[in-house]
């Protein structure tokens, strides 16, 4: 079953093949559109038009939060809404300081240079967007040893908006040079759903208003798995029935998914039914579990984990994760002690 294949699982935040295509009909392109995020929309919309009025760029941006909250989708809202050319890369991109050199000039006055994953940028790299973004200026050095000099060349007025999943590991000095930082949140259910009938509307596919209900509480709050959701559904109610998405055929096609009420997949079922019936429930270690359940220390508390515990299924204190009493009653298991 392919839906089982821990690389494919049709809950997870981050991009799928299948995603690419699907997701280009749906991305919202202005900020009304965009649906959410009121308080990070609102101080982005004041800075677009403070800019326009002082006839300035924009200030540089990082936009951060977990896979599928829409950080890339409101980097090309920005260039669209200042009416600037956007140039995308990333940091594992740029391998060499020639690499992001030659990006930078051939930029012009105005642009947006779009850096997902900016923390992982390597520090040498790092150091040559320091002066970018704070002087529009490049330094280079040329000569080596003690005969080395720098030539500092200007370059045109831009903006830089970085994204990335984990802010923390971005370096302080890089972080400090960023005007504004926005945290994109989870979504709420009732925004969830607004994504879902603005999308069936796009995709012209009739969809009652309790299927609506039932995408939105499996889709994690995260836009990106509740577009996959309602490809899937749609794929499946028009296949099994007329097209349209009606109740009984979309649950029906949650139980083929084994996606359950609240989007929880057969491995994060695994997970906390290990923890419940080898460990009593834990206090557990993360070692242990990783070993329990044959996965990697950083897979349990990068991938499986973050959802867990913020529905508060699973809690991590000192001693060692615990299953919680929700949890338990979800999974319909009685504690043992
Ligand atoms: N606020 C929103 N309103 C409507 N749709 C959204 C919103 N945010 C995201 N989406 C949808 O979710 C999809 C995924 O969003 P996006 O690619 O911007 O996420 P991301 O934060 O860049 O993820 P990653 O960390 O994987 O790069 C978009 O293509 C878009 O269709
Ligand atoms: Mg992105």
């Amino acid at each position: 079953m392919p839906d089982q294949d821990k690389e494919n699982r049709v809950i997870t935040g981050k991009e799928q093949p299948e995603d690419k295509n699907f997701d280009m009909n749906l991305r919202p392109q202005t900020l009304i559109e965009y649906v959410g995020q009121e308080r990070t929309k609102e101080n982005i919309k004041i800075a677009i038009e403070a800019a326009k009025k002082r006839k300035e760029t924009i200030e540089h941006i990082l936009l951060y939060g977990a896979p599928g909250l829409g950080k890339t989708t409101l980097a090309h809202i920005i260039a669209n809404e200042t009416g600037s050319n956007i140039k995308i890369t990333s940091g594992p991109a740029i391998e060499k300081g020639g690499d992001l050199a030659a990006i930078l000039t051939n930029l012009s006055e105005g642009d947006i240079l779009f850096i997902d994953e900016i923390h992982r940028l390597n520090k040498t790299i790092e150091e040559i967007l320091y002066p970018a973004m704070e002087d529009y200026a490049l330094d280079i050095i040329i000569g080596k040893g003690p005969s080395a000099r720098t030539l500092r060349i200007d370059l045109p007025r831009i903006t830089i908006i970085g994204a990335t999943t984990k802010a923390s590991l971005l370096s302080a000095p890089l972080r400090d040079r960023f005007g504004m930082i926005y945290h994109l949140n989870f979504y709420d259910h009732s925004d969830i759903e607004k994504i879902i009938n603005r999308n069936s509307r796009i995709l012209n596919v009739d969809i009652d208003s309790a299927s609506t209900k039932e995408i939105a509480a499996r889709a994690r709050r995260t836009p990106r798995v509740a577009n996959r959701l309602l490809k899937r559904v749609r794929d499946y109610c028009e296949v099994r029935g007329t097209g349209s998405i009606k109740n009984k055929l979309c649950r029906d096609a949650f139980d083929m998914l084994e996606v359950d009420e609240l989007g929880l997949d057969w491995i994060d079922r695994k997970i906390l039914e290990i923890i419940i019936d080898k460990f009593s429930g834990g206090p557990v270690g993360l070692g242990t579990v990783a070993a329990a359940t044959g996965e990697d220390i950083s897979t349990v508390e990068e991938v499986y984990e973050p959802y867990l515990m913020q529905i508060g299924f699973l809690d991590r204190t000192p001693r060692g994760r615990i299953v919680t009493d929700i949890a338990y009653k979800h999974l319909g298991k009685k504690r043992m002690r």
